[in-house]
């Protein structure tokens, strides 16, 4: 049985943990789950702050009832469109039929084209305000973070903010929502991911999203994934910040892929250069066996990277391919960078990763080294070397 535990005076938190779905999006594991949140507030008026994944709309409604007990909501307010909120808002009119969507001009079109809902909808802009009897919302457009329709919605009784998914995080709420009644720090590396694979293209507009932020007094931040953030403010905004500038810390990620073992041969002899050269935090990824969500995340944490392949069908590695195209599409900006290459007959991608190095306007780093079939003791001294030229970039980097 729900128990209701307002975050602040009728102020209640009625989202749900998903425990079930493998893949985010369908394409980013979630080894510990997400929450779909959702936030209910009961005045003289009753607004509900986003839905959820239409899997999970039971549970949101049986919550619901165990607070409203046959009272009526009279306004939905949308702050995202994206069906694991927005996706239950057709079943919530067929519950509630007389509630009032809050939307602006964006979602209103995206709420056409989704469910057909052209009616009983009231378009906010930037600034407006919503009078609940003793509590007011107001509405913020975050345009980009990471969605066009993005808007964040206000509370200015108790300084709350309802983020929509700008700080949220994977990881399911498990027993509490607050982050002063968890350990958080199961948190910070799943939100690095969230960041890095959702919201990392649009840097900008996160940037331009915490300018407008830091006028206002906050007290709480309720995103739409992951704990309330009310201990850890400082912290969350902090990590946006340095993350939308694509900051990093001292540190080597080395991904490489490798079908016979010859390449991961120079990707170790690389991580030895580096250690040996001074950097402790030199991470290896085989992109064979780690998910790119996880290689993006530390990219994301780290200023060094090296990436390396075999040769396949005259291209890169499909796996390293399809990190490159990760990289590319999230606009990575400032990072100290070179390469490997091997193959066996013709050799194509030392190369095509060298290249990468101009499309993202990084310095290359030293030579990149090409190996044709066994890894010779020659070779392997190159990586080696390489990896130390890596080492000094990164911590004289700035
Ligand atoms: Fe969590 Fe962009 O939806």
């Amino acid at each position: 049985m729900y128990t209701p535990r307002p975050l602040a005076e009728n102020i209640f938190y009625v989202g749900v943990n998903d425990r079930q779905k493998e893949l985010f999006e369908n394409y980013l594991p979630l080894p510990f789950g997400v929450a779909y949140n959702s936030y209910l507030i009961v005045d003289e008026k009753v607004a509900l702050i986003d839905t959820v994944d239409v899997n999970f709309a039971h549970n949101l409604f049986g919550k619901i009832d165990a607070i409203l007990n046959g009272r009526q909501i009279d306004y939905l307010i949308v702050n995202h469109m994206e069906p694991d909120h927005a996706g239950s808002i057709d079943l919530l009119r067929h519950k509630y039929p007389n509630v009032q969507i809050v939307a602006n001009a964006k979602s209103m079109d995206m709420l056409n084209g989704y469910f057909g809902i052209t009616s009983n909808v009231l378009e906010v802009k930037e600034g407006d305000c919503l009078n609940l009897g003793k509590r007011i919302l107001t509405f913020f457009m975050m345009p980009m973070v990471h969605w066009p329709e993005v808007m964040v919605t206000y509370e200015n009784t108790d300084n709350i903010l309802f983020s929509a998914d700008a700080f949220g995080t994977f990881g399911t709420n498990d027993g509490d929502y607050l982050d002063e009644h968890l350990n958080t720090d199961k948190y910070w590396d799943e939100m690095r991911r969230y960041y890095a694979c959702i919201v990392g293209k649009f840097g900008v507009p996160v940037q331009n999203a915490l300018k407008k932020l830091s006028a206002l007094p906050i007290s709480m931040i309720c995103s739409t994934h992951g704990p309330v953030w009310k201990k850890e403010i400082a912290k969350v905004v902090g990590l946006y910040d340095r993350w939308s500038r694509y900051e990093t810390e001292e540190g080597l990620v080395i991904a490489y892929a490798s079908m016979y073992g010859h390449t991961q041969l120079m990707a170790e002899a690389v991580a030895e250069g580096a250690i040996a050269d001074g950097i402790k935090n030199v991470v290896i990824h085989n992109v064979s066996k780690t998910d790119s969500s996880f290689i993006l995340a530390d990219i994301f944490k780290y200023n060094g990277l090296v990436l390396g392949c075999p040769t396949y069908m005259g291209e890169l590695y499909p796996l390293i391919e399809k990190l490159v195209a990760g990289i590319q599409h999230r606009g990575i900006k400032n990072r100290v960078y070179s390469c490997f290459g091997s193959f066996t007959w013709a050799g194509a991608a030392a190369k095509k990763l060298t290249a990468l190095a101009e499309t993202m306007k990084w310095e290359l780093v030293g030579t990149p080294v090409e190996n044709k079939q066994n890894v010779s003791a020659e070779k392997y001294r190159e990586c080696y070397e390489l990896g130390g030229e890596m080492a000094k970039k990164i911590y004289n980097f700035c």
